[in-house]
């Protein structure tokens, strides 16, 4: 049910610009058989207009606001047809002590994603970040052999554990520095860059069927990381690593769109690779202003119009949907404001482009959905 605080700020679409998109040749068709094609409305979600695209479109789930706060999961529910862990998967909170696994938090996630008929994207397998402690403050003491046998065992108890639920995995994450080269990370320094081909390796043995991301932010464009992404993806195609798709974090600020993120994802998609849009947000200094929240709008708008335009972009998450729990203002100082709804859940400019951009979008997914390449 969609409550009345954001039905007034869901018309910006005028009914008969509405009605000469859905009278479209192929328009009505292109919904999933399963579900009635709810896209005339003009309150229809985000969740409802991205079907008729058959775009999982996605959101981080904060384990704290879902058990909190009902409003955040009924959004979650109504806007939503795809769910990350935004924390609950990762090592840390997964494996706090070695060996022993809390997946409370993780198995809620996914049994009420499916209850809710949504998807997940399983965050994250290999990252230098959010690691357990006994696995950090223990590097010098653990042979190669052995951290080589704990990451292995790693990828494929979790991937393991939920085999068949979790549609996509970003397997490496940020495995490339800022400044070029592979990043500095435990992984790195302990087994060699041929660790980001065994995870990929060791992620298929445990769940075949699952689509394996490498995953990284600043690469929409076409640029040095992405660059070196593409690289080693290339290589990775060419010598029989199973790899099937590239993630782009997608964490902006308002003043900057992406130019080249088309482009970028179509030499993806020549490698026979999916795509995806794995955390969008857009930041922006803070106070928040009319200009600003433009200026978010139009690059939200970017993002979600690159990826809807290519059939190869199979999904579209952004991390979080309300600035109520956004990462962004614990660590970028001074700013904040980066999703499209505010901290009371009401809509931005950014929620009515996106919804604009789904509306007004020609469906480019055949009925199989997603094609590679
Ligand atoms: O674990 C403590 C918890 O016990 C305590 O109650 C809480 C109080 O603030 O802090 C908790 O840890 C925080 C954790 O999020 C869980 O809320 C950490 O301090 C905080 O640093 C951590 O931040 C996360 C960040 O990754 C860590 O690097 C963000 O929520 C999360 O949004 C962010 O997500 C990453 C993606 O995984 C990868 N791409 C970049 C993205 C943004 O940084």
């Amino acid at each position: 049910m969609l409550r009345p605080r954001r039905r007034g700020l869901r018309l910006a679409v005028p009914a008969i610009v509405l009605g000469a998109v859905l009278a479209a040749p192929g328009v009505a068709a292109a919904a999933p058989p399963h579900e009635a094609d709810t896209s005339h409305r003009t309150d229809a979600s985000l969740r409802q207009l991205a079907d008729r695209h058959r775009l999982p479109i996605g959101t981080a789930a904060d384990d704290a606001a879902l058990t909190s706060d009902a409003a955040y999961r009924e959004d979650i529910t109504t806007e939503f047809s795809s769910v990350t862990a935004e924390n609950v998967m990762k090592w840390e909170s997964l494996e706090p002590e070695r060996g022993q696994y809390d997946w409370a938090a993780a198995d809620r996630l996914v049994e009420t994603a499916e209850a809710n008929g949504q998807q997940v994207r399983g965050h994250v397998l290999i990252w230098h970040s959010q690691l357990p402690d006994w696995l950090t403050e223990n590097e010098a003491s653990i042979s190669t052999e052995e951290f080589r046998e704990i990451v292995r065992n790693h990828i494929q108890t979790v991937v393991g554990r939920y085999k068949g639920r979790i549609a996509e995995w970003d397997v490496v994450n940020e495995a490339f520095s800022d400044t070029g080269g592979l990043r500095d990370s435990i992984f790195l320094r302990k087994l060699g860059p041929g660790y980001i081909a065994d995870a990929f390796r060791w992620a298929h043995e445990a769940d075949p069927k699952a689509t394996l991301f490498y995953n990284d932010y600043s690469a929409e464009d076409v640029n040095r990381k992405s660059n070196e992404a593409y690289a080693l993806i290339k290589d990775f195609v060419a010598t029989g690593v199973p790899i099937d798709g590239f993630g782009m974090q997608a964490h902006h600020s308002a003043n900057y769109a992406p130019t080249t993120m088309r482009e970028n994802i179509q030499r993806f998609a020549a490698l026979g690779l999916v795509t995806a849009v794995t955390e969008a947000d857009v930041r922006m200094q803070l106070p928040v202003d009319g200009t600003k929240l433009q200026a978010q709008a139009n690059v939200f708008s970017v993002l979600l119009s690159s990826c809807l335009a290519e059939r190869s972009c199979i999904s579209f998450t952004s991390w979080g949907f309300t600035d109520k729990y956004s990462w962004v203002p614990n660590t970028f100082e001074g700013q904040g404001a980066a999703l499209f709804l505010d901290e009371n859940l009401q809509a931005k400019p950014a929620y009515e482009a996106m919804r604009n951009d789904l509306l007004l979008t020609e469906p480019v997914r055949g009925k199989r959905g997603h094609g590679r390449g």
